[in-house]
């Protein structure tokens, strides 16, 4: 059904699955495994790499000859999506929103290597921000070129739809029951696309989203609609109750989207040292931090398997001065 949908290969096959034999030990939980979406051949890879397939698979049926994209400068979506457009032939073109004067590190850096356009708005809101991305659009279409702007949830949530029949046949080729998926609550995309993916197979997961963001309600309502929209999208019978089967965990947002917290660094320092893993702290080292809280609480049973996705950013640990 998903192979109705235009996409390009991006990811390059399966991303490892892989227990956590040693951080298991410490939590006192046998059973825990990892998605490494971290590992990707493409620009330090990451859960966006799986949303461009299918947006850059959309833009070339369209006839696109530009990626237009826009984000703050820690933003994993514009590097990959420069890195995309490299990778297949397209241009880019990048609008930072925040201080232009900042310089390019970590995510921002590898954007303009990758030879993106940059265009910096200065310190403008996200409503803003995407106005000015509109426009870009328009002015490019003005000018002759045919430009496709990235960011469509639906389009962009087939990935982890994908995603999720993919870690399903791994986890069988390894005998593995899996009943709990924990990931980053964000703005719904990664989440809703794997939900999406797994109803599709009848897969009995439970999702665990780690709120980096959003307060519950909000996030629920984000994957609500992006939920609706997939059936519609993909013409199939809906099926009301699958947000039953998330649970949304708001204790790991502290201060804030963007603001680590004592457990996020901590998870960050013991996931490296137990595990040999990267986290960044806006959405990776809160989702492991949660995942060790639902764990110490029982809210995942020792006795069953759980898979935390690492949605990668690996790159915004190099943006601090
Ligand atoms: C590394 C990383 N993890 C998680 C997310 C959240 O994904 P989504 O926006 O699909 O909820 C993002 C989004 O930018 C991300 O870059």
């Amino acid at each position: 059904m998903l192979s109705a949908f235009p996409r390009v290969d991006l990811v390059g096959g399966p991303t490892p699955l892989e227990p956590m034999h040693r951080v298991g030990a410490v939590a006192g939980h046998p059973q825990l495994w990892i998605k490494r979406d971290d590992c990707m051949p493409l620009a330090f890879g990451g859960n966006k790499v799986r949303s461009l397939e299918f947006w850059i698979g959309e833009a070339l049926a369209q006839g696109s000859d530009i990626l237009v994209v826009a984000g703050a400068l820690p933003s994993n979506q514009c590097r990959l999506t420069a890195a995309a457009a490299a990778k297949t032939g397209l241009d880019a073109l990048v609008l930072y929103a925040g201080d232009a004067s900042a310089p390019l590190r970590g995510n921002a850096l590898v954007t303009e290597r990758m030879g993106a356009e940059i265009r910096r708005l200065g310190p403008v809101g996200e409503e803003e921000r995407g106005r000015l991305a509109r426009q870009a659009v328009a002015e490019l279409a003005a000018a002759g070129r045919r430009p496709y702007l990235i960011g469509d949830p639906l389009t962009g949530a087939l990935g982890y739809a994908r995603a999720a029949e993919e870690l399903s046949e791994q986890a069988s080729a390894l005998n593995l029951d899996l009943r709990h998926i924990v990931l980053p609550g964000s703005m719904g995309v990664t989440e809703a696309g794997m939900i999406f993916g797994a109803a599709l197979l009848d897969l009995p997961w439970t999702f665990h989203l780690i709120s980096v963001e959003y307060d519950a309600p909000v996030l629920r309502q984000r994957l609500d609609a992006i939920l609706k929209g997939l059936w519609r999208h993909t013409g199939r019978e809906p099926r009301p109750d699958l947000l039953d089967l998330v649970r949304i965990d708001v204790s790991q947002l502290g201060g804030g989207y963007g603001i680590a917290t004592e457990a996020s660094l901590q998870a960050a320092s013991d996931f490296a040292r137990y595990e040999a893993l990267v986290l960044e702290q806006t959405y990776v080292a809160k989702t492991f931090a949660g995942l060790l809280s639902r764990v110490a609480h029982r809210s995942i049973p020792v006795d069953e398997a759980a898979c935390i996705l690492h949605t990668g950013g690996t790159p915004s640990i190099f943006e601090t001065a």
